[in-house]
């Protein structure tokens, strides 16, 4: 006798969903534990991209005061500067750095829904926990410390702006003269601390999203193991050692403002040391 086969749900955290009507497609993929994977995995190397993008932008400060077409400022200033500029006029100011922002706010956004949603989509789907004790050389200590490592980077995120973008907890600072700012802010000892600290849960928390998204995108073949755990410790060490320089070069006094050196703001020049 003929028999209907119906299809079952296609992973089991699928939701199942009788009778109701379906949801478009992506909505549904989302809802899956496999969907918020790769949204993790997506939204997780744009922000490595920015990550890095930002570390190697900040290496500017190690040049100091360069000359560029007649006027001399610090090449950090005029980094920043170009960044407000960028695509100008074809876009007005500030107009690409906007939609960078957007962008990376909304990877931010996404990144931290899907990690929230797919914990309470585990919990819901082992209810009791796991009775013996877990097996800790399979679940490395990055990858048990997600939680906080991402926590903890979020909270800095919050602190960071409020310095070096806002002002708002630094009394030194001086809008548009990042130089000077990152020399007042990081010259605090408890911030100096801060930032390495928060940059050191940065990396650990960069080896283990490294090393993961290659599972979550399905390219795991364990031939590439070696290669994907080299590229993951590649990548949170650059960040880490660069990101941890600034603060130690600011108290070691390499990166220091000078006030009388000539600074621009909007393209003009305030004062100039002869
Ligand atoms: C010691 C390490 C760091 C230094 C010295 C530093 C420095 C700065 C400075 C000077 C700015 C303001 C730039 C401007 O106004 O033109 C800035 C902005 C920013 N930084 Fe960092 N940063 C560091 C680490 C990080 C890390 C680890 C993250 C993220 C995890 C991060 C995320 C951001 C974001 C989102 C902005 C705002 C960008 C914008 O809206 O234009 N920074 N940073």
């Amino acid at each position: 006798m003929a028999q209907t086969l119906q299809r079952g749900p296609v992973s089991g955290t699928a939701v199942k969903r009788a009778g109701k009507k379906r949801k478009p497609f992506l909505l549904d993929f989302y809802s899956t534990a496999v969907g918020k994977k790769y949204v993790m995995a997506i939204t997780g190397i744009m922000l490595i991209g920015f990550v890095v993008a930002h570390m190697v932008g900040n290496l500017k400060m190690y040049l100091g005061i360069v000359e560029k077409d007649g006027v001399r400022d610090y090449d950090l200033d005029i980094y920043g500067e170009y960044l407000r500029q960028l695509l100008v006029p074809i876009v007005p100011e500030y107009g690409t750095l906007w939609l960078m922002r957007i962008g990376l706010l909304a990877a931010l956004v996404f990144h931290v829904h899907a990690a929230y949603t797919l914990t309470v989509l585990n919990r819901k789907a082992r209810p009791v926990k796991y009775q013996s004790a877990r097996d800790y050389q399979v679940a490395s200590f990055a990858s048990r410390t997600m939680r906080w490592t991402g926590s903890l980077v979020l909270l800095f995120i919050l602190w960071h702006l409020a310095d070096l973008t806002l002002g708002w907890v630094n009394p030194d600072f001086e809008y548009g003269e990042v130089y000077r700012n990152v020399d007042a802010s990081l010259s605090r000892v408890p911030v100096a601390i801060l930032y390495i600290v928060a940059n050191i849960a940065l990396g650990i928390h960069l080896f283990h999203g490294v090393w993961s998204l290659f599972q979550s995108m399905g390219w795991n073949n364990p031939k590439f193991n070696q290669w994907r755990r080299s590229l993951a410790t590649a990548i949170a060490a650059i960040v880490v050692i660069g990101n941890v320089s600034f603060p130690v070069m600011v108290l070691a006094g390499v990166v220091e403002f000078d006030p009388d050196a000539g600074t621009v703001i909007h393209g003009e020049v305030e004062e100039v040391d002869e």
